[in-house]
């Protein structure tokens, strides 16, 4: 096979030499020319070649051609064949094009066509492969996946829809698992920058001594450690996008460093002289309130503003309740094809539970939830009673709040739900409900009895 650079491989099947040696020389001018004489020798070029197109005669000597385009589609539905055919099997042509073919030709060729036709097949290929592309980019970062109805997360949506038009540098606040990243992988996958990498850095997880060195790289011998070249992070986000995360957590030195490639657009590797222009756009994150940082002195005020150009505030979802219901939805949907389960959804008292919670873990631990609630589930509705034990007591009690009435009233159905919420957690075993809830055994007995409680 005669190679050349990025042509794409056009693989020709016939046992005539002459056929392969004229099909070869037309098809040399635009492509790489893979050719075999049997349908073996063809599925072995296939599994071990970069084939994009093939030309599979209709008879081969040692399968019939038809066999061998089924064979060739099990092995990739996408693989683009066209079926040489004697002029006087029309009916055959039409059976190849029904078990996958694109296309087909007749004998004798007319080099003219069958260039035409290897075009035609390889522009298909190409739209094919782009839309599964796009497909794929859709569903990562489009806004199917970004779950919200409330006012508070619209807003952030339009900002994301226009930002993601600019190069504008974007910081996001907001609290642990409101969705920082997603969203930042959205405004990066919806924007010009979107076929070039997307690099996110955790600036709080990463060794204080090893950021610099992620950022920027280093040239072998910078330290002790660099036995080799190193790119950074920097270097290889160059066109796409840098996503500092945790950014507030950044030592003050590298944040003077930061700063100076965010202004000069270039960077020096750690050990190195030279100067490496990069083009990178920079998102970045932080759960703290930066602002005060800034004024204490803990974070410089100068990059502070020069992070800060788009700010993006992720609201809380115990500020947006009304997506509970949405996401909740999602996220069954999603484990009950992971873990082939068929759960519709929660009682009434459950979803309240959910609504009334505060969420300090935001989105994250809502998702968590679901996920554990998924995997133990084996019926079809989840029950209050199946709930974490603290979302089910908090729940319960905003309840009670909400519906007003005495503070001894109150207390009493509070009392009588934990011990209640207790005695099922042991499976109704006195003794160690008792222990859990410090108090004796007796006290329990009489307690239960003064309260209605089945032993
Ligand atoms: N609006 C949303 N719709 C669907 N999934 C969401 C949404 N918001 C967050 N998630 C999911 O919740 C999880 C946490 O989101 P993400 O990692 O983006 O949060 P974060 O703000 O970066 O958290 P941390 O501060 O802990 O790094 C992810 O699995 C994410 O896909
Ligand atoms: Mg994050």
């Amino acid at each position: 096979m005669k190679k050349e650079k990025n042509l794409p491989v056009v693989l020709v099947v016939d046992d005539e030499p002459a056929v392969l040696e004229s099909l070869t020389a037309i098809l040399e001018e635009e492509f790489t020319v893979s050719t075999a004489r049997s349908g073996k020798e063809a599925l072995e070029k296939i599994a071990a070649e970069q084939v994009r197109l093939v030309f599979l005669d209709i008879a081969l000597p040692d399968m019939d051609g038809m066999q061998v385009l089924r064979k060739i589609k099990e092995y990739d539905k996408n693989l683009s064949v066209i079926m040489a055919t004697a002029t006087d099997s029309a009916r055959r042509a039409v059976e190849a094009m029904q078990s996958g073919a694109c296309n087909y030709i007749t004998k004798p060729f007319d080099m003219e066509e069958v260039i035409t036709v290897a075009r035609k097949a390889l522009e298909q290929d190409r739209l094919i492969r782009e839309v599964i592309y796009l497909r794929w980019q859709r569903e990562e970062a489009g806004f199917d996946n970004i779950i919200g109805r409330s006012p508070k997360i619209r807003e952030v949506f339009e900002i994301i829809e226009k930002v993601s038009q600019t190069n504008a540098t974007v910081l996001i606040f907001g609290e642990s698992g409101t969705g920082k990243e997603l969203i930042a992988r959205a405004i990066h996958f919806r924007g010009p920058r979107k076929q070039k990498p997307f690099i996110p850095i955790n600036c709080a997880a990463i060794p204080e001594n090893l950021l610099e060195s992620e950022l920027f790289g280093h040239e072998k011998g910078a330290f002790t450690d660099a036995t080799s070249q190193k790119l950074g992070m920097f270097e290889l986000a160059d066109e796409g996008t840098l996503f500092l995360d945790e950014i507030s957590g950044l030592r003050l030195d590298v944040q003077a460093n930061l700063l100076r490639a965010l202004e000069e657009k270039e960077i020096r590797r750690l050990g190195g002289n030279k100067l490496i222009k990069v083009d990178v756009r920079i998102i970045s994150a932080t759960n703290t309130d930066l602002k005060s940082a800034a004024n204490s002195e803990k974070f410089r005020e100068d990059l502070y503003y020069r992070l800060n150009v788009v700010p993006v505030n992720l609201p809380a979802l115990r500020e947006r309740r009304e997506d509970i219901p949405l996401l909740v939805e999602y996220f069954l949907k999603r484990y009950n094809q992971a873990f082939r389960k068929d759960i519709v959804g929660l009682t009434k008292e459950a979803m309240d539970c959910l609504l009334e919670y505060d969420w300090p873990g935001n989105v994250r631990e809502l998702k968590n939830i679901i996920e554990r609630l998924a995997a133990l589930k084996d019926g079809k509705l989840i029950t209050a009673k199946d709930l974490p034990f603290d979302l089910f007591i908090k729940g319960s009690i905003e309840k009670k709040l909400g519906g007003g009435g005495a503070l001894k009233q109150a207390s009493k159905d509070f009392e009588k739900q934990y011990i209640e919420g207790v005695l099922e957690r042991v499976s109704g075993n006195q003794t160690k409900a008792a222990r859990l809830l410090g108090i004796h055994r007796n006290a329990l007995f009489n307690k239960m009895k003064s309260m209605g409680l089945k032993k």
